[in-house]
C-alpha cells in the first residue's frame, strides 16, 4: 500500500509539466514554479493594507507557492498613487500581519515588494505638498493611465543631494525590518519600471555628476547600497530584487540595457542574495504592453548565481519552455494570476483561463475585480 502511494507520487512528478515541478529556493522548498507577480491594486485605503487583502492573497496561495505583494511604500515620500500600501508605520505593519498569516496558514511563501516611486509622483501624495524626490530634477511628462483615457500628471521632482541618499537607503533597510516584523518570509527590492531605483540606474534619467551618476558603476551604486543595507538587516537568504533593464516605462530607458543587466547580475552575486527577478525585454510597460524585441534575459540568467525569476507576457507553454530549457528557475505571472486565483491548478489541468478586466485593475472596490474572479468549478 505504502509502496504504491510512493509510486503514484513519483509517477505524478514524472508526468508533471515543468512549471509544476518542485524547486529549492535557498531555504524555501517550493512545490511548483508559478510565482504570483507583484500587482498594485490600489485598495489599501490611506496607505494601510485592508482586511479584504486577506481573502485576495489567500485565494491565490498554494502550499509551497511563492507570492510577491503589490509594491509597498518604504516611507511617506515613497507614494505616487492613490491607496497603495506602505510598511513604514506601526499601523501598516500590524495591518499586514493577518494577511501574511492567512498566506502562511495555506502553506504559501510570501515576499513583500518594497518600493519608492521617486519622481513618479505628485506633490499631493507628498508630505506637506513638497516636491517628489529623484536622482534628477528632470520632470516626467504626463502619461496615460493604463485604462487608456485618464492622464497622470507628475510634479517636477527635486534632485536628492548626495548627503540625503544614505537616509533613503535607510528607509529601505527599515522597511525590510518591518516586513520581517510583519511576518513576511523576505523582501523583493523594487528596482524596476522607472521608479526611484531605476531613476538612478538608467542613463535616460540619471544626469548626476556625483558618485551616483555618470558611469554604469556609479548609476548602479544606489541600488547596490540598498541591497547591501537590506542584506545586512535581514540576511541575504531573504532578499530578492526586481529589475527591468530593457523597459523604458516612465521615460526611464537605458542606452545599453544589456550591459546594465549584466553588470547588475554580476554585482548582485557579491551579496549572495536569494533571487533576481527580471522583466522580459518584450515588456515595454509595467501593465502589459508588449513589443517585438530581439533581446533576451539569457546572459543575465547565466551570470546570476542565485534563483532567477523571469516575468512578462508568459503563458503556460512559454513558462514550461523557459523552465525546461533552463532559461529561468521560476516564472512570475501578473495578469493571469490577477484573474485566476487558482492559476497553478488551471495550468496543471490545462484548463481555460478567466479573462482579466483591465478596467478594474486599480479601482477601489474591495470585491469587484479583486476577490470575485471565479475558481474552476469543483468536480467533486
Ligand atoms: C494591475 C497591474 C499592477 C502591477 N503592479 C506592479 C507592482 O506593484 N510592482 C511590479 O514590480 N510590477 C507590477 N506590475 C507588473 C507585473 O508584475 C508583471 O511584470 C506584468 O504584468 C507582466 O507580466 P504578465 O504578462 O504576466 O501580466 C503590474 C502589472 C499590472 C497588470
Amino acid at each position: 500500500m505504502a509502496n504504491s502511494v510512493v509510486e503514484t507520487q513519483q509517477q505524478q512528478e514524472q508526468n508533471a509539466i515543468p512549471l509544476l515541478t518542485p524547486y529549492k529556493m535557498g531555504n524555501f522548498t517550493l512545490s511548483h514554479r508559478i510565482v504570483m507577480a507583484p500587482l498594485t491594486r490600489q485598495r489599501s485605503y490611506g496607505n494601510v493594507p485592508q482586511p479584504h487583502a486577506i481573502l485576495y492573497y489567500s485565494q491565490r496561495t498554494t502550499k509551497g507557492g511563492l507570492l510577491i505583494t503589490e509594491a509597498t511604500g518604504v516611507s511617506n515620500t515613497a507614494q505616487g498613487y492613490q491607496d497603495t500600501p506602505g510598511i513604514w508605520t506601526k499601523e501598516q505593519v500590524e495591518a499586514w500581519k493577518p494577511i501574511v498569516d492567512a498566506v502562511h496558514a495555506k502553506g504559501g511563501i510570501f515576499f513583500c515588494q518594497i518600493w519608492h516611486v521617486g519622481r513618479v509622483s505628485n506633490s499631493r501624495f507628498q508630505p506637506k505638498g513638497q516636491a517628489p524626490i529623484s536622482s534628477t530634477d528632470k520632470p516626467l511628462t504626463p502619461q496615460h493611465r493604463s485604462n487608456g483615457f485618464e492622464i497622470a500628471e507628475f510634479s517636477p521632482p527635486r534632485r536628492l543631494r548626495t548627503d540625503e541618499i544614505p537616509g533613503i537607503i535607510n528607509d529601505f533597510r527599515l522597511a525590510a525590518r518591518n516586513a520581517m516584523e510583519a511576518g513576511f518570509d523576505g523582501v523583493e527590492i523594487h528596482g524596476a519600471h522607472g521608479y526611484l531605483i531605476d531613476q538612478f540606474i538608467k542613463d535616460e534619467v540619471n544626469d548626476r555628476t556625483d558618485q551616483y551618476g555618470g558611469s554604469l558603476e556609479n548609476r548602479c551604486r544606489f541600488a547596490l547600497e540598498i541591497v547591501e543595507a537590506v542584506v545586512n538587516e535581514i540576511g541575504a537568504d531573504k532578499v530578492g530584487i526586481r529589475l527591468s533593464p530593457f523597459a523604458d516605462y516612465m521615460e526611464s530607458g537605458d542606452s545599453n540595457p544589456k550591459a546594465l543587466g549584466l553588470y547588475m547580475a554580476e554585482a548582485l552575486n557579491k551579496y549572495g542574495i536569494l533571487y533576481c527577478h527580471m522583466v522580459e525585454p518584450r515588456m515595454r510597460t509595467a501593465v502589459g504592453d508588449e513589443c517585438v524585441c530581439p533581446h533576451s534575459l539569457l546572459p543575465m540568467r547565466k551570470a546570476f548565481k542565485g534563483t532567477f525569476i523571469a516575468a512578462g507576457g508568459y503563458n503556460r507553454e512559454e513558462g514550461n519552455e523557459a523552465v525546461a530549457e533552463n532559461r529561468a528557475d521560476l516564472v512570475a505571472y501578473g495578469r493571469f494570476f490577477l484573474a485566476n486565483p487558482d492559476l497553478p491548478r488551471r495550468f496543471e489541468l490545462n484548463a481555460p483561463l478567466n479573462k482579466y478586466h483591465r478596467e478594474t485593475f486599480y479601482t477601489s472596490d474591495p470585491v469587484v475585480g479583486y476577490t470575485d474572479y471565479p475558481f474552476l468549478e469543483s468536480t467533486a
